[in-house]
């Protein structure tokens, strides 16, 4: 059966037309002009149709060009009804892109096979254009494989090239070692026999300053390619900022203001904290000499989880929760050829004798020795961004997360999460659970109906992505609050370039987590949002008791 749209300004004409087609099976739409026959052509794409060329309003043929210039009507058939012996309606007619026509008084039998002509000719039309859809999306498949390979390929060109200066350096910086110890051995030996007021004395003295001079070059050197031992513990980068803008206060002058912003509950991460200091004021040292006529340096902590699709942005780390610490400052920013080799030893733009291009050399080596990663951002003319991430230590997160908070609040309820990112999901099933929560876990949106509906009334709180890949956030919504209008949500969102997706969230006051999201504020909005919702069902009971037992049992669990 298909759907045809016979456009005819005589209703006797129209209902002839109609019933036979009616009787060939097929549905019949009908218009009575050109432009209402082209606006239910638009509104409702007919499979074919049939258009009189004799109309007040806009004769057939003015309609047919109308119906091929448009790109959403252009593939539907048309089916030109002249009267007969009208020769030059029907050459008319086809060359304005009609496919077909009819002459009246038409045979029923042969306007049926002219119709089942033309659902043919639509048929094909339709297959290629269904071919062409899944040629551009081959095509644009192969784009973004090629543009990733192309990625990949850079960021591997520039691990190499690091992983080349970095033994270079390390084995350079090694053997100046044992002679820079020789020269200092033998240098004192020889000062043991001269007295200190000679001048032999006095030019060997300068020798070993010299020598230290070199020694502690080296060892910076040794730092970059990650050839010296690191001490680490379990530490907050919060404490080392503090401790870095103490150190900073005397070295940046007064034109340039300090800002930090440190994340309430990053993760603890298993570091060397001396390496860390010297990572941080390396930093911030920069982006003072960037900052000449004054400006701002900011410093922001916070804990980040990055997701299997945002580690492909990362070639030296995995998906997984993460410590970031970041140093923005507003000075002059570098174009894209300094960018590149900013991490490559002895690399500097400062004049002779201001920079030994160690600096970043030295950051970058230290973070890679604690399997993190570092990034950098910049803008000619308007600052820099250096951003560096470093792994949860193994203590659990939700553990270290709620150890030194009394009030993170747990619970015994079932717990829905759907969420289609696999690292984010374990983390926010981790924490929950840690916190005493039962939980389920759905990796899209038809499963987390399915979950529901499996689990029925047991799940008394839904934890959902906004976006997701079967059915979205707001459609899982939908489904969840027909089955069950009371079941509190909560939607986690992230930035997505399809913001307008979580519009509907806002709008409907649902409680929101952002990610990355901080365990702490996750279990907290869990709590508020369960109590309320049984604060709001023991109303609803005209129960008098706000529900004890619950009550007790997260006395219990917060204790
Ligand atoms: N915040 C920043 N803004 C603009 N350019 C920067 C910034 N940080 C680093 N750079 C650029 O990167 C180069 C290398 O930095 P790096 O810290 O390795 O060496 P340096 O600062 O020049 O010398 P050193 O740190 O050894 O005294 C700098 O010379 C500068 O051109
Ligand atoms: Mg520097």
């Amino acid at each position: 059966m298909a759907r045809i749209l016979v456009v005819d300004d005589k209703p006797d004409n129209q209902a002839l037309v109609s019933l036979v087609l009616e009787e060939q099976g097929h549905e019949v739409l009908t218009a009575a002009n050109g432009r209402e026959g082209l606006q239910v052509a638009i509104a409702e794409l007919p499979d074919v149709i049939l258009l009189d060329v004799m109309m007040p309003d806009m004769s057939g043929i003015e309609v047919c060009r109308k119906l091929k210039e448009d790109e959403r009507t252009r593939a539907v058939p048309v089916i030109l009804v002249t009267a007969m012996g009208l020769n030059e309606n029907v050459v008319a007619g086809l060359d304005a892109g009609a496919d077909d026509y009819v002459s009246k008084p038409f045979n029923a039998e042969v306007l049926a096979a002219r119709v089942r002509a033309a659902l043919r000719t639509k048929e094909s039309y339709d297959a290629v254009a269904e071919l062409n859809r899944q040629l551009r999306q081959e095509i644009e498949y192969r784009r973004q494989v090629e543009e990733t390979l192309e990625k990949k390929e850079a960021q591997l060109r520039q691990a190499q090239k690091m992983e080349a200066v970095g033994t270079l350096a390390g084995g350079i910086a090694h053997e100046f070692n044992n002679l820079l110890q020789a020269i200092r051995g033998y240098t004192t030996f020889a000062m043991d026999d001269l007295e200190p007021g000679q001048q032999a004395h006095q030019d060997l003295e300068q020798v070993v300053a010299a020598v230290d001079r070199a020694a502690s070059l080296t060892s910076q050197l040794l730092r970059f390619s990650r050839a010296e031992t690191l001490e680490r513990e379990h530490l907050n980068l919060n404490d080392t900022v503090r401790i870095v803008i103490k150190m900073l206060r005397p070295l940046i002058g007064e034109h340039i203001d300090v800002e930090a912003h440190l994340g309430e509950d990053v993760c603890p991460v298993y570091a060397d904290p001396g390496s860390l200091q010297q990572v941080l004021l390396n930093l911030c040292i920069n982006a003072r000499d960037a900052m000449p006529l004054g400006g701002k340096l900011t410093i922001t902590t916070r804990t980040v989880v990055i997701t299997d699709a945002e580690s492909e942005n990362y070639p030296d780390i995995g998906p997984g929760v993460y410590a970031s610490i970041a140093v923005t400052d507003t000075g002059c920013g570098m174009p894209p050829e300094v960018k590149d080799r900013v991490f490559e030893p002895f690399f500097t733009t400062k004049g002779v004798g201001k920079g030994t291009g160690l600096g970043l050399a030295i950051v970058y080596g230290v973070v890679r020795q604690h399997k993190g990663t570092i990034d950098v951002y910049s803008e000619p003319g308007r600052g820099t961004t250096f951003r560096i991430y470093l792994p949860a230590s193994h203590e659990d997160v939700a553990a270290t997360a709620s150890g030194g908070h009394e009030d993170v609040p747990g619970g015994t309820e079932t717990i829905l999460i759907g969420e289609d990112d696999a690292v984010v999901r374990e983390v926010a099933a981790r924490v929950l659970r840690r916190a005493g929560y039962t939980v389920l876990e759905a990796q899209d949106g038809d499963e987390v109906v399915r979950m529901f509906d499996e689990h029925g009334r047991r799940v008394s709180l839904v934890l959902l992505d906004v976006v997701m890949p079967k059915l979205d956030g707001h459609a899982v919504y939908a489904e969840l609050k027909r089955r069950h209008p009371g079941v509190p949500v909560i939607f986690c969102t992230g930035y997505d370039p399809r913001a307008d997706q979580t519009q509907f969230v806002h709008e409907a006051g649902i409680p929101v987590v952002e990610k990355p999201f901080d365990p702490v504020r996750l279990l907290q909005l869990v709590r508020r949002t369960l109590d309320e919702q049984a604060g709001a069902e023991a109303g609803a009971g005209g129960a008098s008791e706000p529900l004890p037992l619950q009550a007790l049992v997260h006395g219990m669990v917060n204790r």
